[in-house]
């Protein structure tokens, strides 16, 4: 067993390609309630979860809730790749605008499966290109992720790992 401690208030960013599970391991771990995910919000503004012209009112709409929840003092785990450090830099900024610790989770699976995970998926269309930057900007991501701001930073590599983590909370006080 991996046990990822997390303050018990915090911005929860789960880290990875498309693929690697974050949903899954969202669903897995946090009620429905406490997690954010970019699929959703696209389809909130755009009904079509796919519409990548939608993203910039997504995320805005996205970090708009996030903030709300955080500033009622509840936990909010945001699902998205966030392999970008720009993406990264607004949750980071919404988490210090309400006092909470920004966390990562990375997951980390290997390219080929979430290649083949994709090529099952009627939901994903990218092409195996697409895949392949969004894993350069993982291997990027690591060595900046604590420099940006975040105060936790759990990486789960391989699905046994990701299979065996569990969420322990800590107390803030
Ligand atoms: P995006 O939303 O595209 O960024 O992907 P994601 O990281 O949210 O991946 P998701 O959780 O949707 O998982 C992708 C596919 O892999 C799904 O079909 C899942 O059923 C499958 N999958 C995810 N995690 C696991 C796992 O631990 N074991 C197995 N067997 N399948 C998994
Ligand atoms: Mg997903």
């Amino acid at each position: 067993m991996t046990v990822l401690d997390i303050p018990e208030l915090a911005l929860v960013a789960l880290v990875g390609v498309s693929g690697s599970g974050k949903s899954t391991f969202a669903r897995r771990h946090f009620a429905p309630t406490q997690v954010l995910s970019s699929d959703t919000f696209r389809g909130m503004v755009a009904d079509d979860e796919n519409d990548q012209s939608a993203s910039g009112d997504a995320f805005d709409a996205l970090h708009h809730v996030a903030g709300l929840r955080l500033r009622r003092g509840r936990l909010t785990v945001v699902d998205a790749t966030n392999l970008q450090p720009h993406a990264r830099a607004a949750l980071v900024r919404v988490a210090r605008e309400h006092d909470v610790l920004p966390v990562a989770i990375v997951l980390d699976v290997p390219e080929a499966l979430a290649w083949e995970r994709t090529q099952g998926r009627a939901d994903r269309t990218h092409g195996r290109q697409v895949l392949a930057r969004m894993q350069r900007d993982l291997r990027q991501s690591y060595g900046r992720l604590a420099r940006e701001g975040f105060r936790k930073v759990h990486v789960l590599r391989g699905v046994d790992e990701i299979d065996a983590a569990e969420i322990r909370y800590e107390k803030l006080f």
